[in-house]
């Protein structure tokens, strides 16, 4: 039963706010754990109940599991909040923003038609950004990828980790924003995809691969459409399966010919697909993925660049 319910921290929950779902609070009685109603779904969270909590020293509060997606969408108008509170330690802080942003796409991902929604990406990058540039460490970010493989969590895990990375070879705050939006829509035509193609076990017929690979264009053509998002934006999702000996698509560019962003968006694009866990494949190990690229898929990716994904990977894994 115990692993129904999820713990959240007291400290995410704002004074006078309603969750949206229910909250619990667990108790051992006769070595047995139970949950028992502490605010349901419909009440305001008040200051009563916050302060009959801190009286009893509980810092933590749980909900059903599948009522994450409420918490998670609750949490993201406060997500500034969150990440910028000092009583949330940091592991606890990349929990929140990874779920937020998986929930973001998510709901995407399950219903196209509602839009991209440019809005919530926009916010969660700038914060998740703010979030990177006062943290020394990258790890409890690194950590909480999900190693499961679905269209939204890699889109997930490739915006953290090539935010991370873009910190660390030095981009500004304005080119990090503009890669990480263009990182978590890099895949949004992919929901024009038959869905039997993109999780077929075996290996695509040559008309199959044709159709996935027209997921770069056609996300392409819904951000245009979309007119709020910049230019720069768009080099992750147009490029990141471009490769630097030209053997790539849409376009077979080459080496300088693909913008820097592309080049990230292709190494991490690769990376996260290798470390997660595929219909067709186990997740590798990082030290696995890199030798892959780099044995395997030579040519493929900027030298330098890649270099200093390998540096990155060490200092922050
Ligand atoms: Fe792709």
């Amino acid at each position: 039963m115990s692993n129904e319910y999820i713990p959240v921290l007291l400290s995410t929950i704002v004074v006078d706010t309603k969750v949206g779902c229910d909250l619990y609070l667990e108790v051992c009685e006769n070595d047995k754990i139970n949950y028992i109603l502490y605010c349901d779904e419909t009440k305001v969270f008040n200051q009563d109940k916050i302060s009959g909590l801190i009286k009893n020293k509980i810092g933590y509060l749980y909900i059903r599991k599948q009522d994450l997606k409420i918490y998670s969408k609750y949490l993201e108008p406060c997500l500034k909040k969150v990440v910028e509170s000092d009583d949330i330690g940091s592991a606890a802080k990349a929990k929140i923003v990874y779920d937020v942003a998986k929930n973001i796409m998510e709901d995407f991902f399950s219903n196209p038609r509602s839009g991209v929604p440019v809005g919530r990406v926009k916010n969660w990058v700038s914060t998740t950004v703010g979030m990177i540039m006062n943290d020394t460490h990258s790890s409890p970010l690194i950590n909480i990828l999900s190693y499961d493989y679905y269209t939204y969590t890699h889109s997930v895990n490739v915006a953290i980790l090539g935010l991370l990375f873009s910190k660390c070879i030095g981009l500004k705050l304005e080119e990090i924003n503009a890669v990480g939006i263009g990182l978590l829509l890099h895949d949004v035509g992919k929901t024009h995809i038959n869905f039997d193609i993109l999780n077929k076990k075996g290996k695509l017929t040559d008309e199959e691969f044709e159709k996935v690979k027209m997921h770069v264009e056609l996300g392409l053509k819904m951000l245009s459409q979309v007119g709020s998002i910049e230019e720069a934006s768009f080099f992750p999702v147009m490029q990141h399966h471009e490769k630097n000996n030209g053997k790539g698509y849409p376009q077979g560019l080459r080496d300088n010919a693909i913008h820097q962003y592309g080049k990230i968006a292709a190494i991490i694009d690769v990376y996260d697909a290798l470390t997660t866990r595929r219909p067709y494949s186990d997740a590798r190990k990082p030290f696995t993925a890199l030798k892959i690229m780099r044995d395997e898929m030579g040519g493929s990716f900027d030298e330098k660049l890649f270099a200093e994904f390998i540096f990155f990977l060490n200092q922050a894994v």
